[in-house]
């Protein structure tokens, strides 16, 4: 790797090899036209120089350069593609495990222990090597499957995502993401499944519904699962200020694990669309999470999801104090509002024609304004200036 200086770099001229912002970060890969713009911003954040990888030539472009904005999603792991790959094989597998599992369990009330514990290792071992795009649950294909599926895998994903954190050791987080996949086996007790039915239930039916947790826990403890798997799933649904059920728990009575699975599960509900009920972007959803704290919530561990995911979670579209539009990349656990990000157009919204990642905890000038939220994300995406 060498160093260059910015001016190396032409408008509207290809580059041969890979060129990075600083050690880490990939500004432009080979063949990639140098827009303008990109010039333009690095200039105003102050980069004089680049690095590149050894053997860099520039020569100049003879077509005009792209403006469009690529359609579908956005090339956000181009330098890895290989991951983002072996991490939807994985999640694509683990919905299918768990649909497996609870067919099983309706059919012959059974649910073996030991398969469970090493899909759940397997996610744990996951979260360590794949955790960016493990994280990035609304850029994962759900594959059809039932809410009640997916929902289960979401939690578990983000109860080990927490438990990480929280540098829990490695057997409680085994408990914490088997009990994220069972939380709702109860619910498969419950009189015609009604549970997993797309509309809103009846008065009746969530009087009926209360008694999830219950029966969740009396299934697994008679199957032999650890008390702190039982424990958890018996009080996911208490909440600190002592109104959740089934026992009005308050705060320091409830199992540490199953306030993890309150938070994750509230989060995938609130991000997941219903047929009677939209989905909220993440932002919203922590921000609505966090009105909540103390009252609902663990403080702490509410806090911990907020790291985990940034305040900004990944695949969110922020506008930032200058104008420009950008996608969260990655958080930054540093600082959960300074997440890394790609940009996506200049200041006066013009989609840029490569997307610089930048790590705003080294850019203070760039700092996020605001989340965009879903009507301006259908109209940005409508007048192309974000992909579709
Ligand atoms: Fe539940």
């Amino acid at each position: 790797m060498k160093k260059i200086p910015i001016q190396t770099l032409l408008p509207n001229s290809l580059v041969s090899a890979t060129v990075f912002l600083d050690d880490q970060f990939i500004l432009l890969t080979p063949e990639t036209p140098v827009s303008e713009t990109l010039l333009r911003l690095l200039r105003n954040w102050g980069y004089t120089q680049l690095q590149a990888n050894e053997g860099l030539k520039v020569r100049a472009r003879t077509e005009p350069v792209a403006t469009d904005m690529p359609s579908g999603r956005l090339p956000d792991d181009s330098e890895e593609p290989s991951n983002r790959e072996e991490t939807q094989k994985f999640y694509s597998g683990i919905l299918e495990f768990t649909h497996k599992l609870f067919d099983a369990f309706m059919k012959r009330n059974i649910v073996p222990i030991e398969p469970l514990t090493d899909q759940v290792k397997l996610l744990v071992n996951m979260m360590r090597s794949h955790k960016r795009h493990l994280l990035d649950l609304g850029g994962l294909d759900r594959g059809g499957f039932s809410y009640i599926v997916s929902h289960s895998v979401n939690v578990a994903i983000l109860s080990v995502a927490v438990a990480d954190t929280l540098k829990l050791p490695f057997h409680k987080m085994i408990e914490v993401g088997m009990a994220g996949l069972l939380h709702e086996l109860g619910m498969f007790k419950l009189p015609d499944n009604f549970q997993t039915a797309n509309r809103t239930l009846t008065e009746a039916e969530k009087r009926a519904l209360l008694a999830h947790p219950l029966l969740g826990y009396r299934t697994l403890r008679d199957l032999g699962f650890p008390p702190n798997v039982t424990l958890a799933v018996l009080e996911h649904h208490e909440k600190e200020d002592g109104t959740g059920y089934p026992q009005g728990l308050t705060g320091d009575k409830i199992a540490t694990s199953a306030k993890i699975l309150a938070v994750a599960s509230a989060y995938d509900a609130q991000t997941t669309s219903r047929p009677f009920r939209v989905a909220r972007g993440g932002h919203a959803s922590l921000l609505s999470m966090l009105q909540d704290i103390r009252k609902t919530y663990d403080e702490q561990i509410l806090r911990r999801l907020v790291v985990t995911l940034s305040i900004f979670p990944i695949g969110t579209y922020v506008e930032l104090k200058n104008g420009c539009l950008a996608v969260v990349f990655e958080p930054n656990p540093d600082d959960f509002k300074r997440p890394d990000i790609r940009l996506l157009t200049d200041e006066s919204k013009s989609p840029l024609t490569s997307y610089p990642m930048l790590r705003l905890i080294e850019t203070p000038e760039l700092a996020i304004a605001r989340a965009l939220n879903s009507e301006e994300l259908k109209q940005l995406r409508a007048d192309r200036i974000l992909p579709a």
